[in-house]
């Protein structure tokens, strides 16, 4: 029988839901956390298990990515703070690779519920795979859920991230499967001068006056 506990579920637009939690890198007060940086918060189901620890490698080995985006990654998992230091370790040691970002240990769910990341007809114990997109007003601008038995994909995370920057940087909207170099939606017109002067404009591309696209 499915469960109909109410869980508090962050929208996009949302202002980011603030807390303290410790952290792989000690303490961690998010309103104060990377300030005037987007932030990508993601949660894993458990330390020690496969999916996961290729997950925490992508976005390890993908981290000059994310600071070339002026991004900082925090992770998260209800596992204690001991636990993500081994995994930290071992993986390192099996691998090379080094998970050099905060990861909450979020043992009494405080975080995790307060994002939705806690859905327990999925799992009453473990989060889901979720990615936060914040922006540096700490506004959600991106929500992924994925469930615990399907791993995330990085190209996208970074291209989402990228999307949303550029829309933001050129006030403009992006189409299917967008990604840097390609075209951009521009806006629709709101009023029958705006529709006018749209039609007459030969810097765009133009399918309709609700669909053009332009080059940037
Ligand atoms: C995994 O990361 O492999 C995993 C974690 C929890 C449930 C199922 C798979």
């Amino acid at each position: 029988m499915e469960q109909e506990t109410m869980i508090s579920m962050p929208r996009i637009g949302d202002v980011a839901p603030d807390f303290k939690a410790m952290t792989t890198k000690g303490m961690v007060q998010f309103s104060e956390f990377a300030k005037d940086k987007w932030i990508v918060l993601f949660s894993h189901p458990a330390d020690f298990t496969p999916v996961c620890t290729t997950e925490m490698s992508g976005f390890a080995v993908r981290r000059k990515e994310f600071d070339a985006l002026n991004t900082e990654l925090i992770g998260l998992s209800i596992d204690s703070i001991h636990a993500h230091l081994g995994w930290v370790s071992n993986v390192k040691e099996k691998t090379g690779v080094y998970f050099d970002f905060p990861i909450i240990a979020d043992l009494d769910m405080k975080v995790s519920k307060a994002y939705g990341m806690l859905q327990p007809n999925e799992s009453e114990t473990a989060a889901v795979r979720a990615v936060f997109f914040i922006d540096p007003a700490k506004k959600i601008r991106l929500i992924m859920y994925y469930p615990l038995n399907v791993g995330r994909n990085m190209d996208e995370i970074l291209r989402a991230l990228k999307a949303l920057q550029t829309a933001d940087k050129f006030k403009v909207a992006m189409p299917l499967d967008w990604k840097p170099g390609d075209k951009v939606i521009v806006p629709p017109p709101k009023t029958l001068e705006e529709m006018e002067a749209r039609m007459a404009d030969k810097s765009i591309e133009l399918v309709d006056f609700y669909l053009a696209r332009k080059s940037i």
